[in-house]
């Protein structure tokens, strides 16, 4: 067993760290220094249980897009669920209120999460071609399912192009279309192709000027040896997990038109992307692309599992009875937090409110250069990657570990800043709710520069 990470004064987070140490496989999560053990949560903040108070950077892993539990949204996913005074009341015994668990039922909350969702879809520009949701619990899931369908439908165009470096999970084919080449044990259905890796860290990132020769070409090359097995392919609008990498819009609409001249099925994993993060409802409609396909999760439910693949039905339509089922699919509670993140949606100004804050978060993050400890910064809307420098003799995932666990501990008021392990070893992720308010980005984001700027100092010293 390796040693449970441990910091004085925090004896009740100790425990649990301890317990979890003992008790649960460290594979169950990746690693990240402070490992936080969050007491409560409400809007960006978490709070310890030794009730220090934390800014969330990480949105869970980009799912409380709306923050920690919003009021309006609590009432109503309990209004939905039925779960008032009335029901709770009345001692022991059952309370009449929606079911938890409808497999092979159907359940009205199923079907208006449904209806909503698809209307939301369609009024994003891009959304035309998707016109059925078939659920998952995990975005993994609806990468699978997705790509199931594609494969059911056109069983003899079987390879699957998927962009270099990305993250689509790491279940089933999810796995297999994650990562790139050298990765071992692939999939030999699976072909990589490249995704612009430069760095486009200004403001106009997606119209930024890229020659699309080369990624012209190798396509062209891929349809020479490959032709018609090519059935589908497989992008993330943006690489997330694989390093905050934001492409110019050119690039994704190039494979879209590859794919249109060639019947191949354009599937665009939005699992990270939907509902807001890039300051649009869904990247594609940020993009200026139609995908056949869009792979939903996260922060579709804002906290309570729920993942969709969203697309053609008369591609989901070759997938026979029971073939896309499972246990958790459509469940009502997962149902119902759709229909509750809709309304926040619909109902605020949300989407308007993090397409104000980009600029300020673009240039405060900027500004961390100056430390000396930052290198790069990539993003756009309220998802950032900040990318470490080797700092003296200390190298870069060791500085990006050193940032994570120094915003834990916090400034001088004990105020931290709750971060992840770093993506693709080197990038710390920022992608706080897309609620919070121009002040909580200002404190916050100054509470940053001061603790990045210690780490800087204490690694030069
Ligand atoms: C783009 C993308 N697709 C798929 C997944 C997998 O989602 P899950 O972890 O819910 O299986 C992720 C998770 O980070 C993701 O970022």
């Amino acid at each position: 067993m390796t040693t449970p990470i441990h910091f004085p004064g925090e004896d009740q987070s100790n425990v649990a760290r301890r317990i979890i140490a003992t008790q649960e496989p460290l594979a169950l999560r990746t690693f990240t220094p402070s490992l936080a053990v969050l007491a409560r949560s409400a809007g960006v903040f978490h709070w310890t249980p030794e009730g220090r108070r934390l800014y969330d950077y990480t949105s869970g892993v980009l799912v409380a897009n709306l923050g920690h539990n919003p009021r309006n949204w609590l009432k109503r996913l309990a209004d939905l669920m039925g779960w008032n005074a009335e029901t709770l009341s009345g001692g022991e015994g059952y309370a009449e209120a929606a079911t938890l668990t409808a497999y092979n039922a159907v359940t009205e909350l199923e079907t208006a999460a449904v209806e909503r969702l698809l209307a939301n879809v369609a009024a994003s520009p891009g959304g035309e071609r998707l016109d059925s949701v078939c659920w998952a619990a995990s975005g993994s899931e609806a990468v699978q399912k997705a790509l199931w369908a594609c494969l059911h439908h056109a069983p003899d165009r079987d390879t699957i192009l998927a962009t270099r470096h990305g993250f689509h999970g790491k279940k089933g084919l999810a796995g297999a279309v994650t990562g790139c080449e050298s990765d071992a044990d692939r999939d030999r259905r699976v072909r990589f192709l490249s995704f612009p890796m430069d760095d486009w860290d200004d403001l106009d990132c997606y119209d930024g000027e890229l020659d699309l020769a080369p990624y012209r070409d190798e396509l062209e090359r891929l349809w020479d040896e490959l032709g018609t097995s090519i059935g589908t392919l497989i992008t993330e609008p943006y690489l997330g997990g694989g390093g905050s990498y934001h492409p110019p819009a050119a690039y994704l609409q190039l494979l879209e038109t590859f794919c249109r001249e060639h019947d191949i099925l354009f599937v665009l994993d939005e699992v990270q992307s939907n509902f807001g993060r890039t300051g649009r409802m869904y990247a594609f409609e940020k993009y200026g692309i139609a995908p056949d396909f869009v792979t939903l999760g996260k922060g579709l439910g804002n906290g309570i599992p729920v993942s969709a693949v969203v697309g053609r039905s008369d591609i989901l339509a070759s997938l026979k009875y029971g073939e896309a089922s499972d246990t958790w699919s459509a469940n009502p509670i997962a149902s119902a937090a759709v229909i509750a993140t809709l309304d926040e949606f619909e109902a605020s100004d949300v989407l308007e409110h993090t397409r104000q804050l980009e600029p300020l978060f673009f240039s405060e993050l900027n500004r961390l250069k100056e430390t000396g400890v930052i290198t790069k910064v990539r993003g756009e809307g309220m998802v950032y990657g900040i990318e470490c420098n080797d700092v003296g003799s200390t190298a870069a995932a060791d500085v990006a570990n050193a940032i994570v666990e120094t915003c834990y501990l916090g400034g001088e008021g004990g105020e931290g800043i709750h971060l992840l392990g770093p993506l693709a070893g080197t990038v710390v992720r920022i992608s706080p709710p897309m609620t919070i308010t121009e002040d909580e980005a200002r404190t916050s984001l100054a509470l940053l520069m001061e603790l990045v700027s210690r780490v800087g100092e204490s690694l030069a010293s």
